[in-house]
C-alpha cells in the first residue's frame, strides 16, 4: 500500500515517533512518505491567523495517518487549519497519533483526539484507532512502540 504520513511537529517529539512507524510499515511491505504539515508562524495560537506554508495533498495515497502534538489541550492551529482546507476526505479511515508533554492522555490527549475526529468526520472520514503518546511518562518509551505496533497492525 501506498501510505502517506502527515505529520505537524513543532520541536521533533511527534516527527521521531513517526519516524518510526515509517520504518515499520516499510519494513511490512509498504511504501511510506512523511509529508509535514508546515504553518507560517509556529507561535501562533489563533487559527484563523495561521496560513499553511506546506500542505500535503492525500489523493496520491491509498491510506492516510495523521499525526500531531497537542497545544493548549487542543489540536494544533496547523492540524485544524489542515482538516478544514484538504481535498475531498470523504470515505478515507485515517489512524491518528498525537504526542503531549503531561503523562496521562486524560489531560487534553484525549480531548485532542476527540476534536480531531469531529473535525474528520465532518469531512466525510473515520479515526478508525488512534495512540497517544505522553512524552512526561516514565513509560514514555513503550507509549511509543504501542503506538508504532497499534497503527501498523491496523495497516496490515
Ligand atoms: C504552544 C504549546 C502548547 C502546549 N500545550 C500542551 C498541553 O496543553 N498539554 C500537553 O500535554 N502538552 C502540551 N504541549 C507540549 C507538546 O504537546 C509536546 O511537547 C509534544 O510532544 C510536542 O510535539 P512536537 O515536538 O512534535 O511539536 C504544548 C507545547 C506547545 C509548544
Amino acid at each position: 500500500m501506498n501510505i502517506g504520513i502527515l505529520v505537524h511537529s513543532k520541536t521533533g517529539n511527534t516527527l521521531s515517533v513517526v519516524k518510526l512507524l515509517e520504518e515499520r510499515l516499510r519494513k511490512s511491505g509498504h511504501s511510506v512518505i512523511i509529508e509535514r504539515i508546515v504553518p507560517d508562524n509556529e507561535d501562533q495560537p489563533d487559527k484563523s491567523k495561521v496560513r499553511l506554508v506546506s500542505s500535503p495533498s492525500v489523493s496520491k495515497f491509498d491510506s492516510i495517518i495523521l499525526a500531531g502534538p497537542v497545544h493548549g489541550f487542543s489540536p494544533t492551529p496547523a492540524i485544524v487549519r489542515w482538516i478544514e482546507g484538504s481535498d475531498d476526505l470523504s470515505g478515507r479511515k485515517i489512524p491518528l497519533i498525537i504526542t503531549q508533554q503531561l503523562p496521562f492522555p486524560f489531560l487534553g490527549g484525549n480531548r485532542t483526539v476527540r476534536k480531531i475526529t469531529d473535525l474528520l468526520q465532518k469531512k466525510g472520514a473515520s479515526v478508525p484507532v488512534s495512540s497517544i503518546v505522553n512524552w512526561g511518562n516514565g513509560k514514555r518509551q513503550m507509549l511509543i512502540d504501542d503506538a508504532v505496533t497499534k497503527i501498523s497492525e491496523y495497516l496490515k
